[in-house]
């Protein structure tokens, strides 16, 4: 049977780090109550005049040359962002293009925090139906774009990232094996941004009364986000007679230190099958699973299941059962 692998990751991380005490210069917040409450220290933020295209293509040629493929041989680019570079053409046109993937489609996933593994799923599906033989699925969030940073409730959680996985047809039992995802637009109300969209263009009033934002609810999105990651995780390893000492690692979406923990602990896996990153970079939406890939990669074994699990603005949730190639 025909299955899509991941043969290489790559990351582009922006040098410039925003830390608590530097927010705590710009609203009434404190490094303990970030700590305590989100398990956040850090976070980078790219530079003026740079984009999401950018980011995205510096993760990309990464994971290119750590395989050693040209980019002629990508035929598939998805780009997983919420932030992209213009509200149209597709970011993945662009990073195809400035990447030299001429032979390449693509388009952009917009899922909020669960674009990335959705755009995974529709890339592994790709080559295992047999039409697609490189597909770069790269996620990247300049969540500074749409930031307040005089909203303490907001400001604290997200920074900016860009993670890429290339995948590639195998016949072996390795690689993308099943995913479960679900969405509820309901959830649309706790967290999303109010203008900018067709419903609401920019206008002089909307970018005075501050719209162009992100909006959360924290306690909603907070109490759906533990109950739903670990369900459909837990649905997803028991549809497979998976348990918790069959998990090499869990790769949840990094949104808060306490979902993590909690879903994990409902999960019944130890801290040390959990892969952390968020205390270095925050929440960076479409990057966060494959920024964890990406820093544990030297830790991971050929055969090892890993369940990457997400939730966010939609609501979008889902978990992806993951066997690793090398
Ligand atoms: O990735 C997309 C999905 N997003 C998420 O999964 C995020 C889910 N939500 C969360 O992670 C948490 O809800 C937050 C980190 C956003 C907030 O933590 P919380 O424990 O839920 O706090 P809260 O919103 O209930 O607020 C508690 C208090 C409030 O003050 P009062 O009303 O009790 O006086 C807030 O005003 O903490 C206050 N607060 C802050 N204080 C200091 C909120 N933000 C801050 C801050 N510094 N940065």
């Amino acid at each position: 049977m025909r299955r899509a692998k991941i043969t290489a990751v790559g990351a582009y991380l922006p040098e410039r780090r925003l830390t608590n005490a530097d927010l705590e210069k710009l609203v009434d917040t404190s490094n303990e109550w970030i700590l305590e409450r989100t398990g956040i220290r850090e976070r980078r933020i790219v530079g003026r005049g740079q984009g999401s295209a950018y980011m995205a293509l510096r993760a990309a040629e990464e994971a290119l040359q750590k395989r050693g493929l040209p980019a002629e041989a990508v035929d598939l680019v998805i780009v997983a962002t919420v932030t992209p570079e213009h509200p149209f053409p597709a970011t993945a046109n662009i990073v195809a293009n400035a990447l030299g993937a001429h032979r390449a489609w693509g388009f952009d996933v917009e899922a909020a925090c669960s674009s990335f593994l959705y755009a995974l799923s529709i890339a592994a599906d790709s080559i295992s139906a047999g039409r697609v033989e490189r597909a770069l699925v790269i996620g990247s969030d300049k969540m500074s774009s749409i930031i307040d940073y005089r909203d303490r409730a907001t400001c604290v959680l997200f920074g900016d990232a860009a993670g890429a996985v290339l995948l590639e047809p195998t016949d072996e039992e390795v690689g993308v094996l099943d995913y479960l995802h679900r969405a509820d637009g309901s959830g649309c109300a706790y967290l999303h941004m109010k203008a900018g969209g067709s419903v609401l263009p920019p206008s002089v009033r909307t970018v005075r009364n501050r719209l162009h934002y992100v909006y959360q609810e924290g306690r909603q999105v907070f109490k759906q986000a533990v109950v739903q990651m670990a369900a459909i995780s837990e649905e997803l390893m028991k549809k497979h007679g998976l348990t918790a000492d069959d998990i090499a690692f869990f790769v949840p979406h990094q949104a808060n230190l306490r979902i993590i923990e909690a879903a994990a602990q409902r999960l019944g896996l130890p801290r040390e099958k959990v892969m952390i990153n968020i205390d270095r970079y925050g929440n960076t939406t479409s990057a966060t699973l494959p920024l964890c890939l990406y820093d544990y990669e030297s830790q991971l074994k050929k055969g090892d299941n890993l369940i990457l699990a997400t939730f966010g603005g939609g609501f979008t949730w889902g978990a992806l059962w993951l066997r690793w190639a090398y």
